[in-house]
């Protein structure tokens, strides 16, 4: 070959291998014909020196880089790890698969990697009965504290789903604390009496420490499932913000002066409607004990997440709960998920997108008898388990699972993503929904990964069913490239320096 053929192929090498390419689609389509699938490509998508932008031009802005996500997950309810439970008994295999499927974080590997999961201290409408940690009345020194109050598939099954996750943070929050410490005298509603403000706090500590003693580090903890829930027919507890700032405040000094100074306190843990005025009231008197803020989905709207982050920019938020129920329309459900969960909240500043019960049977079951909870319909979970030993992901998972791929490690051990700067330009700009996200790498000389998750919602013309494919630019770094999104949900990356 000649020594200028050899130079000219040499170049033009060198040129490829430094074009940023998109090589990994994941996606789900409205009419489920995918279903968070790798899409396989003919060849890989090049970014190139940019052509006329396109009727909807997504312009991605990595130097503007926001908060750290810390994972996609669910609730392990006591009635999820018992329904996850006995299918490890029907069907071994089922099983793992599905663990694997949800949790496993592995780059390339057709699994979700959930990486954030929140557990109820003592019960909650969803265990077999109403227990806490400790429910021998006015055992003010906790001596008969015990988490194993718990029941074992619990324990068991969040030991399995450690073995594929690794590194899966725990949230853990009580939905009451024993009824003896309450007005109410049960669990079921009421309020904290005046007199255990003080000592309450050290049953948190005690439910985080033994956790810990079971080998289960723990992330975060919630002072209060819902504070302004009063819900009578199942575990709940009526907390002012004054009164959570102060049981926050002794719990943060107990944390600390015990080892545990690393474990968040996060406020609140309920509906966006007073993200304004609640959590802002306990940072106000309690600032340095909490670390942010968390949010449920049940009333108010997701950018009332924006009141609260503009309060307090320097404090986390956290999106922690939301169900969906039975009889709902799947495209419609994946649509609002993405709109405002899987896409809006992290938009709106959170680092984690939860969804409510992780595992239920087809009607929603089993609840704590007497619970109202998701009314006639019954709370749809992530997965549906059946009694033979089959399951059915649910539209949650979907959802999850395309947004939760585009922000896990690219390396074992490897940093989480974060959220970066981009907007959607042009007539068609309406058409998609778009988060994006920055992965770094482990070793820094390594290219760092840059995701998108897009939904396109261009499903209808004035009403009529008319579902439309958007032909999109992509602007990375003065450079451009061009993809197709079918009407679905479409996760894509490239890397970069
Ligand atoms: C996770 O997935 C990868 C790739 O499929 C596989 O090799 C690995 O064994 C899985 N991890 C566990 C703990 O099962």
């Amino acid at each position: 070959m000649k020594p200028f053929r050899l130079l000219h192929l040499l170049l033009l090498f060198i040129r490829l291998a430094v074009a940023q390419q998109i090589i990994d689609i994941w996606q789900t389509t409205w009419d489920s014909s995918n279903l968070f699938t790798h899409v396989p490509m003919s060849s890989p998508v090049n970014f190139v020196t940019p052509g006329p932008v396109a009727n909807a031009d997504v312009v991605v802005s990595d130097s503007v880089v926001f908060q750290q996500i810390d994972g996609i997950g669910a609730s392990l309810t006591d009635s999820s790890a018992l329904i996850l439970s006995n299918l490890k008994n029907t069907n071994w295999n089922a099983y793992w698969s599905l663990l694997n499927h949800m949790f496993n974080t592995t780059y390339g590997a057709n699994a979700a990697g959930f990486s954030y999961i929140r557990i109820p201290i003592g019960a909650s409408d969803f265990s077999a009965n109403l227990y806490s940690f400790d429910d021998v009345g006015g055992d003010t020194s906790f001596s008969s504290f015990n988490v194993n109050n718990a029941p074992s598939y619990l324990f068991a099954v969040l030991s399995d789903i450690m073995t594929i996750n690794t590194r899966v943070k725990v949230h853990v929050l009580p939905w009451s604390p024993p009824g003896w410490m309450k007005d109410s005298d049960t669990m079921n509603g009421g309020n904290l009496l005046t007199q255990y403000y003080n000592i309450y706090p050290t049953y948190l500590l005690k439910a985080v420490q033994g956790f810990w003693n079971k080998g289960i580090p723990i992330y975060a903890i919630s002072i209060q499932n819902e504070p302004q829930n009063t819900n009578p027919t199942y575990p709940t507890c009526t907390i002012s913000s004054n009164v959570e700032a102060q049981l926050g405040n002794t719990l943060r000094s107990l944390l600390n002066s015990n080892g545990f100074g690393n474990v968040k306190i996060v406020a609140y843990d309920h509906n966006w409607d007073n993200a304004a005025t609640y959590p802002e009231q306990v940072l106000q008197n309690a600032y340095n004990a909490f670390s942010g803020a968390s949010f449920h989905c049940y009333a108010g709207s997701v950018s009332n997440q924006q009141a609260f982050y503009n309060a307090y920019p320097a404090k986390e938020l956290y999106f922690t709960e939301c169900s969906g129920t039975f009889g709902t329309d799947w495209w419609n459900d994946v649509k609002w998920y993405m709109d405002n969960i899987f896409i809006g909240s992290l938009q709106n500043w959170a680092r984690t997108a939860l969804m409510w019960n992780l595992a239920l049977d087809g009607s929603g079951n089993p609840k704590l008898p007497g619970t109202n909870s998701c009314g006639a319909q019954g709370c749809r979970a992530v997965v549906t388990v059946n009694n033979d030993g089959t399951y059915v992901l649910n539209q949650e998972f979907w959802a999850m699972a395309q947004a939760s791929k585009a922000i896990i490690p690219k390396d074992p051990g490897g940093p989480f993503g974060q959220r970066i700067g981009v907007t959607v330009n042009g007539a068609m700009s309406w058409a998609l929904r778009v988060g994006a996200y920055v992965v770094n790498r482990a070793n820094s000389a390594d290219w760092k990964q840059y995701s998108l998750v897009v939904l396109n919602w261009n499903d209808n013309t004035a009403g009529a069913w008319n579902p439309q494919p958007v032909a999109a630019t992509i602007e990375f770094r003065g450079q451009q490239a061009s993809y197709t999104f079918p009407v679905g949900v479409t996760t894509l990356w490239w890397f970069a320096p």
